[in-house]
């Protein structure tokens, strides 16, 4: 895939933004930012850091306790004033003296020499470049996997290690598996080492297709997975034994890529049955990770997997849960969660 067939950032090629630099108070430059001002840093990397840094400042404070909605909307309101603070590229390269190398710049634009971009993507491409370039590592797997710009990685694990509990003890055909929505490539990468003798795998994000692809050619272990971009499980292909999907877990309006693979808006889960209720050989299995986190946090919402089951297509086999390990908060804190990760096994009522 070529830059232009993959996601990122729009480059912006013409603009009428102020000039600022280091002589420019960060505060002033940061409260004409709030006030809808577009502006462009012109010197260093460390002038825009600075500026952002005094945006946050300025925003209003999240009330104590927010809710999800709230929070959702107050991380809008900041980040699109800090949408109006641009960074120069040249020649695939941040045109600031302090700037370090970002790979994707050339990966992504190519044929694109001059433009700007919202400062804030030049700080998500440069996260992305480190990410990408020393890997995350993946017990479940053994190895590092490199995550392509704007592809979903797994931050905790404990999901993928159900999963692999699962797998190890699946005594069904293993001739096709596909991994729908494969982000990064964990499962399709766990199934082809169940020894699968076809994997495939889909994602409607051409990226998390060119990360497993380039993750493929790096590895000289992993077994051939088919590839493709498209909605869910794509139209037609064979019967597949085992039909895996790590889908978002929660209801909600993405505003990036990441928030794509996290949050599923209405008919995700009806189009994945329905393709899955036509796809799943007699005696396959549909294979969900999933968490209750939707009904702690969106306890109004119906339940997308319990009302495809009380459709009466498919039928549980089993439920496995496991408790979410509590983590730190922002202040350190490690608070007790009620969250646990689940993988459900479906297979056709009339299987
Ligand atoms: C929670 S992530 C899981 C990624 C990976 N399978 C894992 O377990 O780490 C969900 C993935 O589903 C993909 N996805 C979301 N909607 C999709 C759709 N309609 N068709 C194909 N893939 C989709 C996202 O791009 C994302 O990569």
């Amino acid at each position: 895939m070529t830059g232009g067939d993959l996601n990122r950032p729009e480059p912006i090629r013409r603009h009428h933004a102020r000039p600022v630099d280091g002589n420019t108070p960060p505060r002033l430059a940061a409260k004409r930012l709030r006030d809808g001002e577009v502006q462009i840093v012109t010197d260093l990397y460390k002038t825009g850091a600075e500026i952002l840094a005094q945006l946050q400042e300025l925003l209003p404070a999240l009330p104590q306790g927010a809710d999800y909605a709230t929070r959702q909307e107050h991380r809008r309101t900041g980040r699109e004033a800090a949408m109006r603070l641009l960074a120069p590229i040249r020649d695939h390269c941040l045109d600031l003296q302090d700037a370090r190398t970002i790979g994707f710049l050339e990966l992504l634009y190519p044929g694109l020499r001059r433009f700007s971009l919202p400062f804030v993507r030049v700080q998500e491409l440069y996260g992305a470049w480190t990410r990408y370039e020393e890997g995350v590592h993946l017990a479940v797997l053994g190895h590092r996997v490199h995550p392509f710009y704007g592809t979903y990685a797994p931050t905790r694990t404990v999901h993928l290690e159900l999963f692999a509990t699962w797998l190890s003890q699946y005594e069904g055909a293993r001739t096709r598996a596909v991994d729908v929505g494969t982000g990064c490539g964990v499962l399709a990468l766990m199934l082809g080492k169940a020894r699968f003798e076809q994997v495939y795998a889909t994602d409607d994000n051409p990226n998390a297709i060119e990360s497993l692809a380039q993750e493929l050619k790096r590895r000289t272990d992993a077994w051939p997975v088919s590839l493709s971009v498209c909605d869910l499980l794509g139209e037609g292909g064979p019967p597949m034994d085992l039909i895996v999907f790590n889908p978002p877990w929660m209801r909600g309006q993405a505003e990036s890529l990441v928030e794509r693979a996290l949050l599923f808006q209405d008919g995700l889960f009806e189009r994945f049955f329905e393709q899955a209720s036509r796809r799943l050989a007699p005696e396959g299995r549909v294979v969900m990770l999933f968490s209750n986190i939707m009904e702690l946090v969106q306890p109004d919402e119906p339940h997308p997997i319990q009302t495809e089951l009380d459709r009466g297509r498919f039928r549980l086999v089993q439920r496995l849960r496991r408790k979410v390990k509590p983590a730190p908060d922002e202040t350190g804190r490690v608070r007790r969660t009620r969250e646990r990760v689940e993988v459900w096994e479906l297979a056709l009522a009339k299987g």
